[in-house]
């Protein structure tokens, strides 16, 4: 298999590679080192010397984790990463991994901190260099370290615990008890960079434009003058992924936008508008609506919706594919989380997914995935640095298989249009309320059932809206949105009025889990 496109171009990138012991707080390690300007890995708690030798980090953080280190099993390392000459910060755990390793002592004092702790450092030390002595930190711990190993000098203690941040500056070893990057901790910034710029001699080099720079001189290596292709779906990350590959191969790449029929009000044109005419991009729409109502006719299971969706798409792209000639890259616009979760995931199915990300890879192109090594918020980044419009990259998330997840069951003509124009008053209203940025999704759902309601005088028997709008982090878990009531007022009067086939509209009050974000 071809390299990885982010092994390529990390080489002679200054890297910190996070020790994932199994904290929830790795990825956020991750982010606020990058928020440091100096890129950051995850990788697992066991990897070789081998492997991070050949990685050649600049230094090497070692995570907090929930195990202790007193129990049989727990996660462990040996000596020889305190000895590869790499700086070391040991965060939590780390830190008493690091003390236990070394020969200092860890107990169960019996005293557990959590929360907002009042932290008094030392003078003269390298971890809290011009930052106050004085400071609160956040704390989450039951066992301690007791005595640092020889070496090591206490850089900073709080009431109950003596050693809560420790260095070893000869051998650029470093510990804190406390989370540093958590925003309880509010000078945990400034110690993180103490770490990093001082210990590790990173340089805050890593800015959106050199990512992008780097990104477009890897793609070009890569792709020389061969032809490349990208499927677009509209959202963020595909037209991100896109727009930076045309600014490396410009008319070697061609964009595929399927119309499935199941979009949203105005995105064909929007793709169009975007991508043809403002960056001037190979672009081939296929119009593929009528054969994907008619795989849908009669179906009402969601799960064979997502199925047949998922299947006829890739069925569409391939024909596509065929009749091109000389292809051979396909440009994916896959994220560091779906990176950092593959492999591990191991959660029951509760629906089939599909997105563009799902194309068929037997077609033997070879993967381009420029945002392999990013977070969302750094994807979004990048699209306005690349002049992409807000629209774009503020985008809500949109799922692969569309309006037929959210029509409750038969697809058809007449449920789609209905659906896409309250869906359009639902984003016209929270854009209106200032609402949109901060809700992770709002969209309405068409549940294909009637209730009986009068207009004027006369007697109606038509659908309900169901309005659903939710706040969350990942969508992993979600929390209704609690939109002000006059913003439902409006949503209610104005579906009612203006979408024809609604007499009532309901809003979803339930949070994930229980429910899910989509209704199929
Ligand atoms: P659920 O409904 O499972 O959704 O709570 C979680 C998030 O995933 C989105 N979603 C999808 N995205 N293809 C996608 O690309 C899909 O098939 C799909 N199904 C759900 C959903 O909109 C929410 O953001």
């Amino acid at each position: 298999m071809a390299k990885r496109f982010n092994e390529n171009h990390q080489e002679n990138l200054q890297k910190i590679l996070i020790l994932d012991f199994g904290a929830q707080y790795s990825r956020l390690i991750a982010r606020r080192v990058r928020e440091c300007k100096v890129y950051s890995e995850i990788v697992p708690y066991d990897i070789s010397v081998e492997e991070i030798r050949k990685i050649n980090p600049k230094g090497i953080i070692l995570s907090g984790g929930p195990a202790s280190v007193h129990v049989p099993g727990a996660p462990t390392r040996g000596k020889e990463i305190f000895e590869l000459g790499i700086p070391v910060l040991g965060i939590c755990y780390g830190m008493q991994l690091m003390a236990k390793t070394l020969g200092g002592e860890v107990a169960k004092t019996g005293k557990s901190e959590h929360g907002k702790t009042k932290l008094f450092a030392k003078e003269n030390t390298l971890l809290f260099k011009e930052v106050p002595l004085k400071q609160n930190v956040w704390m989450s711990h039951c066992d301690s370290v007791q005595t640092a190993p020889a070496g090591f000098k206490i850089a900073a203690s709080t009431e109950s615990t003596q050693v809560a941040a420790a260095e070893n500056l000869s051998n650029n070893l470093y510990s804190v008890q406390f989370h540093p990057e958590v925003v309880h901790t509010p000078f945990g910034m400034d110690i993180l960079k103490n770490f990093l710029y001082i210990a590790c001699e990173c340089t805050p080099s890593w800015t959106m434009v050199s990512i992008i720079e780097r990104s477009i001189e890897d793609i070009k290596e890569r792709v020389g003058k061969n032809r490349i292709i990208c499927g677009l779906s509209g959202g963020v990350d595909s037209a991100v992924a896109a727009v930076l590959v045309h600014k490396a191969v410009g008319d070697q790449l061609t964009c595929v936008f399927v119309d499935h029929g199941l979009l949203r009000k105005g995105e064909a044109e929007q793709v169009e508008d975007t991508f043809r005419r403002n960056f001037k991009i190979n672009l081939v729409q296929i119009n593929a609506q009528e054969r994907f109502l008619k795989k849908l006719k009669g179906v009402t299971d969601p799960e064979k919706k997502r199925v047949i969706i998922g299947e006829e798409f890739i069925r569409v792209f391939e024909e596509f594919a065929r009749e091109l000639k000389d292809v051979n890259f396909l440009v994916q616009g896959t994220l560091y989380p779906d990176v950092i979760e593959s492999g591990t995931k191991d959660a029951a199915k509760i629906k089939t997914h599909h997105n563009v990300g799902g194309l068929p890879l037997k077609m033997d192109f070879k993967l381009i995935e420029p945002l392999r090594s990013l977070f969302k918020d750094e994807v979004r980044a990048m699209g306005e640095e690349l002049s992409l419009s807000e629209e774009i990259v503020w985008r809500q998330p949109f799922p692969g298989p569309g309006l037929a997840i959210r029509i409750i069951g038969e697809v058809t003509v007449e449920r789609l249009e209905i659906l896409r124009q309250a869906d359009a008053i639902v984003t016209e209203e929270v854009k209106r309320a200032n609402l949109y940025r901060g809700l992770w999704q709002s969209f309405a759902v068409l549940p294909c059932i009637k209730s009986v309601g009068v207009m004027g005088d006369e007697r109606t028997y038509s659908y309900p809206i169901v309005i659903r709008a939710v706040t969350s982090e990942d969508a992993m878990t979600a929390d209704w949105a609690k939109v002000p009531y006059n913003v439902l007022e409006r949503l209610s009067n104005r579906i009612i009025n203006e979408v024809p086939g609604i007499n009532r509209v309901a809003y979803d009050i339930s949070s994930k889990p229980p429910s899910t974000i989509e209704w199929e």
